[in-house]
């Protein structure tokens, strides 16, 4: 179903969003005044190309992480510029707790999900529009329209996925496509519009989320871990290409973490065991599973430093060393691991 466009979307307070974006005309149109507002800011000396995100700029660092500031900075005039973000899948799980971290640091944070942005934009403070990001034309608007708004788009989370779960012979093309179009095609939309913008306007980050599953051979979610294997690709090949640019790419890879995700494997397509049983699976395979709220943490920690990949939990880490350490053992060492968790 295609998601209505942002003329349709409504703002958390209850506005409705006019339609300046409707055509490609006056989206180019809006990209280039946020632009010519940001290369004012510039010119007046707000150039932060060199300085990492969540920096105050009146003169000391913040801390990186649990400042409860950093998402705003001085200009020279000593006036405060709040950073904008965007968070899609920002209505739940990992979205949900960066977009509430990021507001409580004073951003300007708009939540882009499928389903539930408006309340979950009412409970955190911040700016909610409906868009499926398997919809190319509704992630432009949505970009364009925010960074139109604010005249800065300094973050891009490009966060929303979906679970598919099931042995690779179980898998319809459905599936396979279901994961390609949210997982992959919702990242690769997002930063073909973003990208650009940032690149003119000379910074902003773009933070990918695949998963430990995009940097390991994780069975029994081939389609899943085919497209976060992917993500982690795009993110670092970008990452190489967008340093240039004053612009920075991170690519986050969690292990189990505990949202709703584990309990929604396979949304809208044909059920298998393996989906059925997804938490139990993660429990079994990693201990415990890891709170959202401590990712999050985490993940801005990570933007902070501007961190190629942000790997956590700690158990993830070693995880991802012993793959690298030995993909062919690694891959052995998966075949047993199932054998024990599905038994
Ligand atoms: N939870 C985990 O164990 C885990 C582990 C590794 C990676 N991840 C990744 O983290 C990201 C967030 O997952 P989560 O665990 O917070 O799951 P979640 O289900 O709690 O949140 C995902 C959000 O994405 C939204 N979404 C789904 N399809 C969408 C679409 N087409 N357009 C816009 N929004 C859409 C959902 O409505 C939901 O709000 C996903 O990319 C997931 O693959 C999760």
């Amino acid at each position: 179903m295609p998601s209505p466009r942002l003329r349709d979307q409504r703002i958390s307070d209850g506005v409705v969003r006019e339609a300046r974006l409707g055509t490609a005309e006056t989206a180019a149109r809006t990209r280039g005044s946020a632009v010519r507002n940001e290369r004012a800011l510039r010119r007046s000396g707000h150039d932060e190309t060199d300085r990492p995100p969540f920096v105050a700029g009146d003169g000391h660092r913040e801390r990186a992480a649990g400042s409860g500031e950093g998402s705003s900075e001085a200009s020279s005039e000593g006036k405060r510029v709040r950073k904008t973000a965007v968070v899609t899948g920002g209505a739940s799980g990992i979205g949900r707790a960066v977009a509430a971290e990021l507001a409580r640091r004073g951003a300007h944070v708009t939540i882009a999900d499928v389903r539930g942005a408006e309340d979950a934009a009412k409970d955190l403070g911040c700016a909610g529009v409906t868009c499926d990001v398997s919809d190319a034309q509704a992630v432009r608007e949505l970009i364009t329209g925010v960074a139109a708004e604010h005249g800065r788009l300094d973050f891009l989370f490009n966060n929303a996925g979906i679970a598919v779960g099931g042995r690779a012979e179980e898998f319809t093309l459905d599936h396979w496509n279901r994961a390609i179009d949210v997982n992959l095609r919702g990242v690769v939309h997002g930063v073909h519009a973003a990208y650009p913008l940032m690149i003119e306007q000379g910074y902003g980050h773009i933070v990918n989320t695949a998963s430990l599953a995009g940097l390991t051979p994780a069975p029994m979610m081939l389609p899943y871990t085919a497209t976060k294997h992917a993500v982690v690709g795009l993110s670092l090949a970008l990452r190489a290409e967008a340093a240039a640019h004053g612009v920075r790419v991170s690519v986050v890879c969690p292990g189990f973490i505990d949202t709703p995700l584990l309990d929604n494997a396979n949304p809208g397509l044909p059920q298998t065991e393996i989906g059925l049983h997804a938490r139990t699976t993660a429990v079994r395979a990693q201990g415990r599973l890891y709170p959202v709220e401590s990712l999050a943490r985490d993940v801005l920690r990570g933007v902070a430093g501007n961190q190629a990949l942000i790997v956590a939990p700690a158990s993830a880490r070693a995880t991802w060393r012993a793959v690298r350490l030995s993909p062919a053992l690694a891959v052995r060492a998966a075949g047993s691991a199932l054998r024990r968790i599905t038994r």
